[in-house]
């Protein structure tokens, strides 16, 4: 049986050396190694052998499996890096690998993104609207007179059956208060449009994040700490914030939020034009109008909300002077913030 073992250990060492392709070490490898194999075939008359010869025999036929192995396994390799070579002659395989660039997200959607974790830091869920939009929900449910100038085709772009491209977030008030009761308390950021000119600090298209909190007992103080904890959380601790009295008509009172100057701390320079301070946006109490359209009890329940220009922010956070910027996507400026989250 030795003898034949080492017969077949040459045989086997020639046909695999023979072998050309994957397919030719396939078959080697079931004719040596396979079921009906000399090998194994050995395996099983070793029940013959006088049972203190068969471990030194075992051995020996496990040493011949794994030899035939290792030699099966060279050859595969051999061949496989062959038949590369062959086809694409100029690759050099041992050359490293060309680095891939991975891609980042736009500074707006950093700061939407960054957005989004203070509100559900601070216990806001965020909420969905609508891009186009109709005139109830953009203009009538939020108080807005029929004369307001806002509804201007100068100012809103209208698309077919009435419908209108929404000109603030502020419609996502209306559709959450329509389908839920207070306690409420979301965030909704989103595109909006309006009929404006690009220049330095507008866009047609630009993006909002909307708040609203309805419960028993809100106030303008709840207001107030809301603003100061998203801009100390966005902008650093030192920054400061303010409400002036200001008008809007789904509000009352009604107020625009300032920060203090993240550029100069409020002494007064150019990116807040000597004033120290910086609009963020409107804010206000939610008018009992708005609560009685929308069929909440406004004896019972108060309410606040604000909306965000995110340009602005992502403006002031990256030193970015010119709002056209965020929408030309010139790969220069893209780049610096590949790979950011
Ligand atoms: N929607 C207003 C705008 O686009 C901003 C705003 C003002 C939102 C007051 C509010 C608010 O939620 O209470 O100019």
């Amino acid at each position: 049986m030795q003898n034949q073992l080492a017969t077949m250990l040459e045989e086997a060492g020639r046909e695999i050396e023979a072998c050309a392709t994957a397919n030719d070490i396939l078959n080697t490898k079931a004719k040596y190694l396979g079921k009906k194999s000399l090998l194994n075939g050995l395996y099983g008359r070793m029940k013959d052998l006088e049972p203190s010869e068969r471990p030194a025999f075992g051995n020996l036929l496990n040493e011949a499996r794994q030899q035939l192995e290792t030699l099966l396994n060279a050859k595969s390799s051999a061949i496989k890096a062959q038949s590369w070579k062959k086809e694409n002659t100029d690759m050099d395989f041992s050359m490293p690998g060309m680095p891939s660039s991975r891609g980042g997200y736009h500074p707006l959607s950093i700061v939407r993104r960054q957005i989004d974790e203070v509100f559900i830091s601070l216990g806001f869920e965020i909420a969905e609207g609508l891009d186009i939009e109709d005139e109830f929900h953009n203009f009538d449910a939020l108080n807005t007179p029929a004369d307001h100038p806002s509804r201007n085709l100068a100012d809103t772009f209208y698309v077919e059956g009435g419908r209108l491209l929404r000109t603030q977030t502020s419609t996502v008030q209306i559709r959450v208060m329509e389908s839920y009761q207070p306690p409420i308390r979301i965030i909704s950021p989103g595109r909006c449009y309006r009929n404006d000119k690009p220049d330095p600090s507008h866009s047609p298209v630009f993006h909002q994040v909307e708040a609203l909190v309805v419960d028993k007992g809100i106030s303008m103080s709840d207001l107030t700490d809301t603003l100061q904890n998203f801009a100390s959380i966005m902008f650093g601790a030192r920054v400061r914030s303010r409400i002036r009295p200001h008008f809007f008509p789904f509000t009352e009172p009604s107020a625009e939020m300032d920060i203090s100057c993240v550029a100069c701390s409020g002494a007064g320079c150019r990116v807040c034009k000597g004033s120290g301070w910086l609009e963020m946006g409107g804010a206000g109490m939610v008018d009992p109008n708005v609560f009685d359209i929308l069929g909440i009890d406004s004896e019972i329940y108060t309410g606040f909300a604000f909306g965000l220009g995110i340009e602005r922010i992502a403006m002031l956070k990256y030193n970015i002077p010119d709002m056209r910027i965020l929408f030309e996507n010139d790969l220069r400026m893209l780049n610096q913030f590949r790979g950011e989250l």
